[in-house]
């Protein structure tokens, strides 16, 4: 699939204020500084699209892209930012969970993994969350320009075990990506078009 046109639409911390179109939508989520935002301008293949930073915490709220006029990807705040109070870090934002609650619209998330980063018990508790609150999702690991193929590919067995051990019976669907050279991007964009297409 080509995207043909990609624009911002709103940014809110209100689930009720975002767009009320019946289009699907398509949410990135994941520990703050893992490339949520950097992987929407690489889908996209605008590069300021949405707001990057090398410092964890630029996301803020939840941001509404219309893409090709008949979807929306979602660019959402990242959890686990080490900044925030330590009786709070542990705890996934009001309106985050809201709206993975509330979005009817919302079809599938991307749950953003660092791909040289050994499993984290962050990112294995929002898994564990989001089944069950029976929100479909898939694995992204990012930055996979940091690390050579073998390696990414240790990780991930590595990975898919902690998956495993923590109660899952299958890995779930993933993909590997890196925004600074556009790997993975079609593979991205071709299971969002299959999804957008049942
Ligand atoms: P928050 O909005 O703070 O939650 O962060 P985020 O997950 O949106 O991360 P963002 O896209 O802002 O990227 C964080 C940093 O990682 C930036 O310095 C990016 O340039 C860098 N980055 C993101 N993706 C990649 C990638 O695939 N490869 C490399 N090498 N760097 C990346
Ligand atoms: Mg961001």
């Amino acid at each position: 699939m080509k995207i043909t046109s990609a624009e911002f639409i709103i940014s809110n911390s209100d689930v009720q204020k975002c767009p009320n179109e019946p289009l699907p939508e398509y949410a990135f989520i994941g520990r703050s500084n893992v490339g949520k935002s950097s992987l929407i301008n690489m889908l996209t293949g605008q590069k300021k699209l949405a707001k990057t930073s090398s410092k964890p915490g630029k996301t803020q709220l939840i941001n509404h892209f219309k893409i090709n006029q008949n979807w929306f990807l979602v660019d959402l705040p990242g959890y686990g930012y080490a900044k925030v109070s330590k009786s709070t870090k542990a705890v996934f934002q009001k309106f985050i969970t809201e709206y993975f609650e509330k979005r009817e619209q919302l079809v599938c998330a991307f749950v953003l993994i660092d791909i040289r980063l050994e499993a984290q018990k962050i990112d294995l508790e929002f898994i564990n969350y989001l089944g069950e609150s029976g929100v479909p999702f898939c694995i992204i690991f990012t930055k996979a320009d940091k690390i050579g193929k073998v390696k990414a590919q240790q990780n991930i067995a590595a990975y898919r075990k902690k998956v495993l051990a923590n109660g899952w019976e299958e890995m779930p669907q993933h993909f590997v990506t890196s925004s600074l050279d556009n790997f993975g991007k079609d593979e991205v964009l071709t299971f969002i078009d299959d999804v957008n297409k049942q």
